[in-house]
């Protein structure tokens, strides 16, 4: 029996990268995990290879930056499985650019997929988890919320993210619901595979424990998170980066 057995989890974007791991360790630790990502084949072959290791997880594809989507998304899981007890929100993603040259588009895209995307995820699974009393809302921000070069968008989307974060914690603290962001500093995923080599080694260079991280690193955390250990933990921003921001 692991720490999260009879529990159901939602992980969004969990069909690579860092949200892949996160659902494999909730899997792991006895949790029946919900993937969630833009593409139902990615989403159906996370769970098949999931599945084959005796894990339980279901797929739900889903745009969580679509307000209907995600309502629809809810709706369904309620149909399917008549609760959820954790919320991952994890699907983010990056339109890098200096603040001069940006768009308005790349903005918005950031804007709505990290923050609103959480909102929107967020709002459904509290008013769940506020009328059973329980709930673990664990969001992942990033250790550039504190400002990053080229990244104006991608900041202040997760700068978001942290406020959205405490307020919930706030709002819902004695409704038996935690909220808490992780801030991971610099993962080995698609989204940093993207950045040229000589970039990736400058990243590796600021990090004190030498390396990068895995998404296994995160998983750890998050599952701590979502535990009953961490039962009086909330609005609280962690970072997993290997001492990157110190
Ligand atoms: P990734 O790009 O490898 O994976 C992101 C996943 O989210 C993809 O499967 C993608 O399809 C999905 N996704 C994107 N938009 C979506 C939407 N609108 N609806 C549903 N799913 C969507 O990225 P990675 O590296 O795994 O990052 C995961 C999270 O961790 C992101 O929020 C990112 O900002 C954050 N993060 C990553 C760090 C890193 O070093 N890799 C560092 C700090 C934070």
């Amino acid at each position: 029996m692991g720490r999260l057995s009879k529990k159901i989890a939602v992980v969004t974007g969990a069909a690579r990268g860092l949200g892949r791991g996160i659902a494999e360790k909730l899997c792991q630790e006895g949790a029946h995990v919900i993937i969630v990502d833009l593409n139902e084949e990615e989403c159906q072959k996370v769970v098949a290879e999931f599945t084959e290791q005796d894990y339980q997880a279901s797929a739900f594809p889903a745009n969580i930056a679509d307000h209907d989507e995600v309502s629809q998304l809810f709706t369904g899981l309620i149909q399917e499985f008549g609760t959820i007890d954790i919320l991952v929100n994890n699907a983010g993603i990056n339109r890098d650019v200096t603040l001069h040259k940006m768009s308005i588009e790349q903005w918005r895209q950031v804007i709505d997929v990290n923050l609103t995307g959480t909102f929107h995820c967020t709002q459904e699974a509290i008013k769940i988890m506020r009328e059973k009393q329980y709930g673990r809302v664990i969001s992942i921000s990033s250790a550039s919320w504190l400002g990053n070069f080229g990244q104006a968008n991608y900041a202040a989307s997760k700068a978001g993210v942290v406020g959205l974060t405490k307020t919930a914690a706030r709002e819902n603290a004695t409704k038996g619901i935690t909220c808490n962001a992780i801030c991971p500093g610099f993962i080995d995923t698609d989204m940093t595979r993207g950045v040229p080599d000589k970039v990736w080694d400058q990243m590796v260079a600021k990090i004190p424990m030498g390396r990068a991280g895995s998404p296994s690193d995160v998983g750890n955390v998050v599952a701590f998170l979502a535990s009953d250990e961490a039962s009086y933990v909330t609005g609280e921003v962690i970072n997993v980066g290997g001492g990157m921001v110190l």
